[in-house]
């Protein structure tokens, strides 16, 4: 049974167009995708197709109007404990040390103190920062806080992580960093994850499989596995198969572009 299984979802929200009448947009219909336990798999779509709409539907952050979300064949719930979330932005505490940032999520499950920095400290030491660790989040670099966020939500010890465009406001350097490390966390404890992104590449390196959405209204249109051998390094983004599926991928978000532009006209 898959770790997800999303059934013909919808949803549509009203919104007030350009001339200040209201009117219903629709973002996501007839959208199904499965995720198997313990797989990577990576959302990809052009910007503005749906993918954070469906992030925080499954992260209960947001509602559907239609359709149905099995989490471990049981439906969605509201809250869970089980969810770990990182967005673009750090969403750190800034008032709280790296640590006690790590904490967070430990209080609420009412784990106790002494555990709680025995778990914390095992993270930061896996993010590489244990010499920051009572450091406040102002005093690092944008990755650093990056690292801080997965750090945190890995300690938290969900059972699905949720990634929304994680890297997407790093530079190039220490995104590719960042990319690695994930792939070496994740390899080594398997949890399942949901990655959004617009990157061809990004989708590629890290994914088991690579779900491929289209806009006006989202949906999934095809799904490709990506068979590359794993642990994957940065040397993977120049073999040629790599090369052929980004190909591939690049040809379907061309088309989607040209097809957005095409609606544009009639706007
Ligand atoms: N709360 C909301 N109210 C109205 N429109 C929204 C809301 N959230 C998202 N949208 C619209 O839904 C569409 C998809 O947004 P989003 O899921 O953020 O796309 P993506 O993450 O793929 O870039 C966009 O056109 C956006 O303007
Ligand atoms: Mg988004």
């Amino acid at each position: 049974m898959a770790k997800i299984q999303a059934r013909q979802v919808r949803r549509a929200f009203s919104i007030r167009n350009a001339k200040g009448i209201k009117e219903n947009l629709t973002v996501l219909e007839h959208f199904s995708l499965d995720i198997n336990e313990g797989e990577f798999l990576s959302l990809l779509g052009p910007s503005g197709c749906g993918k954070s709409t469906f992030l925080n539907i499954l992260a209960g952050l947001d509602k559907f109007d239609a359709g149905e979300i099995l989490v471990d064949g049981e439906p969605l719930q509201e809250r869970s404990f089980n969810r770990g979330i990182v967005f673009q932005s750090y969403a750190l505490l800034p008032w709280r040390t790296v640590i006690k940032n790590l904490e967070i999520g430990l209080e609420i499950r009412g784990i106790g103190k002494k555990e709680r920095r025995r778990i914390a400290r095992h993270y930061i030491e896996l993010v590489g920062l244990a010499a920051f660790e009572n450091q406040y989040p102002h005093q690092l670099s944008g990755g650093m806080r990056q690292r801080v966020a997965i750090a945190r939500v890995l300690a938290y010890q969900p059972d699905l992580l949720l990634m929304d465009e994680p890297f997407a406001a790093l530079d190039a350097q220490t995104r590719e960093n960042l990319q690695i490390e994930l792939l070496r966390i994740w390899e080594t404890d398997k949890k399942t994850i949901l990655f959004v992104t617009h990157s061809i590449d990004e989708a590629i390196l890290m994914s088991d499989r690579v779900a491929f959405m289209c806009s006006r209204p989202g949906r999934i249109t095809e799904i490709i596995d990506i068979d590359l051998p794993r642990p994957r390094t940065e040397d993977i983004r120049n073999s040629v198969e790599f090369a052929l599926i980004r190909k591939n991928l690049w040809g379907m978000l061309q088309a989607e572009a040209a097809q957005i532009q095409s609606y544009g006209a009639y706007l």
